[in-house]
């Protein structure tokens, strides 16, 4: 069985969503294994964003990311990384269709609710420091 990384990122859980998206992820018939609710510090939103440390929006991700508390969960289940980013939608609201997660509670680009790693090795290396 594969497993992937999922966080309902701090609008998120502010927006008492956390129902809703756990609901949409045992529904689709996946199993949430772990899962942690705390305040990332500076150190590990740098770590999980490693990969868009040059890009212009960086300080705002991470900042925004520390904002209040997120959900850290492993899911598993049969293709779940790929079935996740579908279920998820596209980061840019106005292009994420409605019935996906950001699709139907997002409408900001930074503040979209909720990550999935979007391959294998991403899944590896964020579960590994996540869940330590
Ligand atoms: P990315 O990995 O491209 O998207 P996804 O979350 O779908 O894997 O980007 C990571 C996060 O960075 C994204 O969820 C929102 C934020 N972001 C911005 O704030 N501005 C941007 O221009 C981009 C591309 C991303
Ligand atoms: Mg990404």
């Amino acid at each position: 069985m594969e497993k992937t990384f999922i966080m309902i990122k701090p609008d998120g859980v502010r927006r008492g969503l956390m129902g809703e998206i756990i609901g949409r992820i045992e529904r689709k018939g996946f199993r949430i294994t772990k899962a942690i609710l705390m305040k990332p510090n500076k150190e590990l939103a740098e770590d999980h964003y490693i990969e868009h440390k040059e890009k212009p929006f960086f300080n705002e991700l991470i900042e925004y990311i520390q904002a209040g508390e997120v959900m850290a969960m492993e899911v598993v289940g049969e293709n779940v990384i790929e079935i996740m980013r579908l279920m998820i939608g596209h980061r840019d609201p106005k292009v994420a269709s409605p019935g996906t997660i950001r699709g139907d509670f997002a409408h900001s680009l930074t503040e979209n609710i909720i990550h999935g790693s979007d391959s294998p090795e991403s899944a590896e290396r964020e579960l590994s420091l996540w869940f330590r």
